[in-house]
């Protein structure tokens, strides 16, 4: 068991984002990465079809071999944790709004708290939910950005189209809320982050759930006794359903590090 790797997956290469945080906190670890690219955007569909992608995803990375998933998408998280624990009891599923909300939460001092991510993820109210369960007296402001994802995929990270869209979506948000926080709800949107800033200004602190995922995993591994034994560092194995190419190209960019197209293998679900 020790020595499994953990799965991750997301609707592209947004995930990578978490792997990166997660490679940071656990360098021993070996990681299988699978990037649903074929089906990308997650955001713009039903819970039903999110859930049978989830289910698909997940079921490539058990057939490898895992110890603990998981699931770097918020739009997954939000609506297929329950069917993913349920299919592959006893695995370990992790989700990413749950860090998320609780690391606003930890953050946000006058609980005026914006939250952006897919359609699905904001029609779904799940941020909603996991921040006033622990935070009742915050108000939630939450807004649908789903073209940040294109622009993401695309590499578009901090051009002058990045900063008109996020000047279109945010200004609206930030004018009718007195928001100290920003929940980057979704993990394509981390590398916008500067563009993003720009727009919601020095007053408002932008939260990525991917640091606080990382030590929940370092936390469950350790507490289940899982941690890697291994003195080198982990392996890294790459999956996508489309495009391995350019998965690698701009992948790397979310990343932070090369990947090779070799380094990935395209799979059918
Ligand atoms: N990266 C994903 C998320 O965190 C989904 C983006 C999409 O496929 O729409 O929600």
């Amino acid at each position: 068991m020790h020595n499994l790797p953990i799965g991750v997956f997301d609707s592209g290469i947004g995930g990578l984002t978490v792997l990166r945080a997660l490679r940071q906190a656990l360098p021993r670890e070996s990681f299988l990465y699978l990037g649903d690219t074929a089906r990308l955007p997650y955001g713009t569909k039903t819970p039903a079809s999110v859930v049978r992608y989830a289910l698909q995803s997940t079921a490539v990375l058990c057939q490898q071999g895992i110890k603990l998933l998981v699931v770097a998408c918020n739009t997954a998280s939000a609506v297929a944790l329950p069917s993913l624990r349920a299919a592959y009891a006893p695995l370990p599923v992790i989700g990413v709004v749950e860090s998320g909300a609780k690391a606003a939460c930890m953050v946000s001092r006058s609980g005026h708290i914006g939250v952006i991510g897919t359609e699905g993820t904001v029609r779904g109210g799940s941020y909603e939910r996991e921040i006033i369960a622990r935070r009742p007296s915050a108000q939630v402001h939450a807004q649908a950005c789903q073209l940040f994802v294109a622009l993401a995929e695309e590499g578009w990270f901090d051009t002058p189209v990045t900063r008109a869209t996020a000047e279109a979506y945010l200004r609206p948000l930030l004018s009718r809320a007195p928001v100290d926080t920003l929940v980057l709800g979704c993990t394509h949107f981390p590398v916008l982050r500067e563009a993003i800033a720009a727009v919601a200004g020095p007053g408002v602190t932008l939260v990525d759930s991917a640091q606080t995922v990382a030590q929940h995993v370092v936390h469950i591994l350790e507490n289940q006794g899982f941690a890697a034994m291994e003195s080198k560092e982990g392996d890294l194995v790459f999956f996508a359903t489309e495009g391995p190419e350019r998965f690698a190209r701009v992948g790397s960019l979310f990343f932070g590090a090369t990947i090779r197209p070799e380094d990935v293998t395209l799979v059918d679900l």
